[in-house]
């Protein structure tokens, strides 16, 4: 039947998503199957039932397209989803929720605290963050993708700004040890996990403009680990996938400390960004799949 692609939608990262389902799109068209490109604005749950879709390649990131919201209206209409359903989804996009979870389970991830702009106020609160997580810290915003509303920052003056920024991004905000260290992302596939990538980059951090506007970030996959080191990042990575409930694909961004040599999860993607330059599509090509290959990959788990 009549696939949809659905992208764009009405998250920061509409530009992006865009790019991932036209690529998506072109990719099913070439092998055959019959898709059609839907941005997920307006009335297009409406288009999707009365225009008889079977089946959604959901590539939504962000808000509304990642966090379980199309997810559980699809379910409800009956029409089958790309990816995980509605609980892991929504659980892998809110990084305070994912990481209370790996520290209960004892899955490594950095240390973090969420925070208020009235707790980096004062002098005091703002020394104990940095008292507790260490000198350099990462501000995020809890619920968003792309590194959007991101700083790093190493003092009191930049912590109170990053946390005002962060917040116009999501109310809830984290702030979160620095891992000094290359960063990884291990893809996902179905059953199988695919070779790393390592991504480095002369900018402060791997930020937006890093991850879509840059000649000068580097990707490495395979990524130059020992063969023991590779397996326990992937085995990391798959834990992380299943701990949340993730199912269908994702993308697991991982860093390591330089010093101690210890893994630690940032977050799970469950629609990670597919345009033909993306990650995924990179480590698929390095474990032998064509970016055609891996549509139909990710299309199967729609069921
Ligand atoms: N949030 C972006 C699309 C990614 O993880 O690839
Ligand atoms: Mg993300």
């Amino acid at each position: 039947g009549k696939v949809a692609v659905l992208f764009g939608g009405r998250s920061s990262e509409r530009e992006v998503s865009l790019r991932s389902g036209k690529a998506v799109l072109e990719a099913l068209q070439r092998s055959g199957v019959d898709a059609h490109g839907v941005d997920g604005i307006g009335d297009f749950l409406l288009t999707l039932k009365s225009q008889g879709f079977a089946r959604v390649w959901n590539a939504m990131h962000g808000r509304g397209g990642e966090d379980g919201q199309v997810q559980g209206a699809l379910q409800l209409l009956g029409i089958p989803c790309t990816g995980s359903g509605v609980a892991a989804s929504a659980l892998a996009m809110d990084k305070m929720r994912s990481k209370q979870l790996w520290m209960g389970i004892g899955l490594p991830t950095p240390n973090f605290q969420v925070v208020s702009a009235d707790m980096v106020e004062s002098e005091q609160g703002a020394r104990a963050i940095f008292a507790r997580l260490g000198p350099i810290v990462m501000v995020k915003p809890s619920n968003e993708g792309s590194s959007v509303g991101m700083a790093k920052v190493d003092s009191i003056e930049g912590l109170r700004n990053a946390v005002t920024a962060a917040t116009e991004f999501d109310r809830t905000v984290i702030v979160e040890r620095f891992i000094r260290g290359p960063e990884f992302t291990v893809g996902i596939v179905g059953d199988e996990v695919l070779p790393s990538i390592s991504m480095s980059t002369p900018r402060d951090f791997y930020d937006y403009q890093a991850k879509y506007h840059s000649t000068t970030t580097i990707y490495n996959c395979p990524s130059g680990l020992d063969e023991r080191d590779e397996q326990q990042l992937r085995e990391l990575a798959k834990w992380a996938y299943d701990s949340l409930g993730c199912k269908g694909w994702s993308r697991v961004d991982v860093m390591r400390d330089e010093a101690s040599k210890e893994f630690f999860v940032l977050e799970v993607n469950t629609v990670p960004g597919m345009t033909e330059t993306s990650l995924v599509p990179k480590a698929a090509k390095v474990a032998g799949m064509s970016f055609e290959e891996l549509c139909l990959r990710i299309l199967q788990s729609a069921m």
